[in-house]
């Protein structure tokens, strides 16, 4: 792609120039992230293109997307992947937990974490990261990957900050 086709291009995979460094990854990714949801105020349209955003930009995944707290319960939110249970209760699951924690879920094995709630059979492992704006729960962000042991200290951090761009962005919209 030449300086004047990417010039016009909303999105690149950061993979594609990071040679695996994982730092990098996310460092390219959170970058591209805020400029995609830069300029617009839209909840869902946030959302939508985060998902699809996470999803392409990080190898390894089958499932990435938003659960958003309704009551009492987590309801199912933008995404990318297979369809997915829609309404978790605060504490069950992975997301569940992250949610009534307020703190980022990290499981190695999903087979091993009691409760686990699976959507997708192909997944392995995942990672959950609460978004939280002030003393709100907005809900959660879910990476499932098909792969064991995918997510490490690394990938929780740079998702953190990934959904602290988010949260930023989503806080522009009056109507959340
Ligand atoms: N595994 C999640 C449920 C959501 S799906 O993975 C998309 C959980 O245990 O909360």
């Amino acid at each position: 792609m030449d300086v004047h086709a990417r010039r016009h291009t909303i999105w690149h995979d950061p993979g594609d120039k990071a040679g695996g460094d994982k730092v990098r990854v996310y460092e390219d990714l959170a970058s591209q992230l805020d400029g995609l949801l830069t300029g617009q105020t839209d909840f869902i349209a946030t959302l939508a293109n985060a998902a699809a955003a996470i999803y392409h930009g990080l190898p390894s995944l089958n499932w990435a997307g938003f659960y958003l707290l309704r009551g009492a319960d987590l309801v199912l939110g933008p995404f990318q992947g297979k369809p997915a249970c829609v309404r978790i209760p605060m504490g069950k699951g992975v997301c569940g937990t992250s949610a009534a924690r307020r703190r980022s879920v990290l499981v190695p094995d999903v087979h091993a974490f009691p409760g686990h709630i699976a959507c997708d059979t192909a997944s392995q492992s995942e990672l959950v990261v609460p978004l939280v704006r002030g003393e709100t729960l907005i809900g959660v962000l879910d990476l499932d990957s098909p792969l064991l042991a995918r997510f490490d200290a690394q990938d929780q951090a740079g998702c953190e900050a990934l959904v602290a761009i988010i949260v930023r962005h989503l806080a522009s919209d009056a109507a959340v």
